[in-house]
C-alpha cells in the first residue's frame, strides 16, 4: 500500500504566518505538523509516500522532508499547479498511485493513536473506501457522513447547510483504486473544487461499499490560529517529557515536564511545564507557564507568558502578560521603559493585535 500526503494549498486561514510558511510546517510542540503525519504513516508500515505540493510552498516542504529517509520511507513529490480540491490532488497523483489501494492523509491533520489500526481494518475489509469520522459540535464546517448501525456509509455531504449528522470526515481516508473512476464522474462543487467527499458519495452512487470507523481519541485540524494553540496544548499534554540539555542557573525553577534544548540558557526564571523550549534560546527574568512552545534562537527577557506558541528567532522584552498567542518567526515584541503610553507598531500584512 502507498500513502498520499496532501501538503499543498495556500493556508489562507493561517495568514500572516502562511505568507512565508506552508501551513503544514507550522510547529506544534516545536515539531512541524507534517512531521507527525510522516511518523504516523511510517508507523503503519507504509514505505512509499507521495507528497502533494504547491508552487508557492513546495520547495519548503521538500526541504523539510527530504527524501523521507528520516522516517524510513521514500518520498516522491507531486506538484499540484493550482488548489482545485482534494479529489483533483488524487487525480494529479494517479500516475504515482497506479492502480493500488492507498492511504490519503491531509498534511495539517493530527489524530491520537496513529493510523495503523485503520490500515489493518481496510486490509481485512471488503469495502472500496474506509473513512474516519469524529463527532463535532460544528458539522457545517466539514464533510459530514450518515452511517447505519453496521458502520456502512449511506450518505456524504461537503459543508452542509443542514447537517444530517454531527459526524465529520477526518482528513484521513483509505481507498481502493476505484476512487479514480469515481473522481472521473464528479463535477466541481460550489467552491469550484473537486471534492473528495463528492467522489466518495459517487462510490455509493456506483453501488460500492464505503465503511466508516469512529475516532474516539482527539483529532486536530490545524488550519487556524486557535487550532494550532489547541494542538500545541494537546500534544504537549500527551508527549512532553522532562529533559534539560541547556543550562539553568540556581536562581531559576523548573517545575513539571519541561524540555530545554542544547545551548539554551535559563536565568532567574520560572518554567512550569508542560513546556518545550528549543536550542540556543536566552530566557531571563521571565515566567513561562504551561502549554507554551518556544522555538530555537528566541530571546525572552522580563516576560510572563503561557498557553502560546512562539516560533524561532523572536525577541520578547518587558511584557507583563502574554497568553493565547501565536508569534511568527523573527517577530519582536518590545516594551520601552518609559511612561510613554503610545504604541509603536510595525506589523506585516494580515497581522493581528489584540490590546
Ligand atoms: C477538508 C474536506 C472535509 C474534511 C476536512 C477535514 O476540508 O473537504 O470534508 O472534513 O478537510 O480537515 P477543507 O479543509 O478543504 O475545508
Amino acid at each position: 500500500m502507498k500513502a498520499l500526503i496532501l501538503a499543498g494549498g495556500k493556508g489562507t486561514r493561517l495568514r500572516p504566518l502562511t505568507h512565508t510558511m506552508a501551513k503544514q510546517l507550522v510547529p506544534v510542540a516545536n515539531k512541524p505538523v507534517l512531521h507527525f503525519v510522516m511518523e504516523q504513516v511510517a508507523a503503519a508500515g507504509i514505505k512509499e509516500v507521495g507528497v502533494i505540493i504547491s508552487p508557492e510552498t513546495g520547495d519548503k516542504i521538500q526541504a523539510s522532508l527530504g527524501n523521507g529517509e528520516n522516517w524510513g520511507v521514500t518520498a516522491t513529490y507531486i506538484m499540484q499547479d493550482y488548489p482545485a480540491g482534494l479529489a483533483h490532488a488524487v487525480k494529479t497523483a494517479h500516475g504515482f498511485l497506479e492502480d493500488e489501494p492507498f492511504l490519503m492523509f491531509l498534511g495539517d491533520n493530527l489524530i491520537q493513536g496513529g493510523v495503523s489500526e485503520l490500515v489493518t481494518q481496510f486490509n481485512q475489509d471488503p469495502s472500496d473506501a474506509l473513512i474516519l469520522l469524529k463527532e463535532v459540535p460544528n458539522p457545517k464546517a466539514f464533510g459530514v457522513a450518515v452511517v447505519d448501525s453496521q458502520q456502512h456509509v449511506r450518505q456524504l455531504i461537503e459543508k452542509p447547510t443542514n447537517p444530517p449528522s454531527n459526524l465529520a470526515l477526518v482528513g484521513i481516508y483509505l481507498f481502493s483504486p476505484l476512487i479514480h473512476k469515481a473522481i472521473e464522474r464528479i463535477k466541481p462543487s460550489w467552491r469550484g473544487e473537486l471534492e473528495i467527499t463528492d467522489a466518495i458519495q459517487e462510490l455509493l452512487n456506483m453501488d460500492k461499499m464505503v465503511s466508516a470507523r469512529q475516532l474516539n481519541g482527539w483529532w486536530l485540524d490545524t488550519g487556524k490560529k486557535d487550532d494550532i494553540l489547541e494542538a500545541n496544548r494537546v500534544v504537549l499534554d500527551e508527549y512532553a517529557t522532562a529533559q534539560v540539555l541547556g543550562k539553568v542557573d540556581n536562581l531559576s525553577q523548573i517545575v513539571g515536564r519541561v524540555q530545554i534544548g542544547a545551548g539554551t540558557q535559563i536565568i532567574n526564571s520560572i518554567i512550569r511545564g508542560p513546556v518545550v523550549i528549543g536550542e540556543q534560546c536566552l530566557i531571563a527574568n521571565s515566567f513561562i507557564g504551561p502549554f507554551t512552545a518556544v522555538g530555537s534562537e528566541t530571546n525572552l527577557a522580563d516576560v510572563n507568558i503561557e498557553h502560546s506558541v512562539i516560533l524561532e528567532k523572536c525577541i520578547l522584552r518587558g511584557i507583563p502578560r502574554i497568553e493565547d498567542s501565536l508569534i511568527g518567526t523573527g517577530a519582536s515584541v518590545l516594551r520601552r521603559n518609559s511612561n510613554h503610553h503610545a504604541l509603536r507598531l510595525f506589523l506585516g500584512d494580515d497581522a493581528e493585535v489584540t490590546l
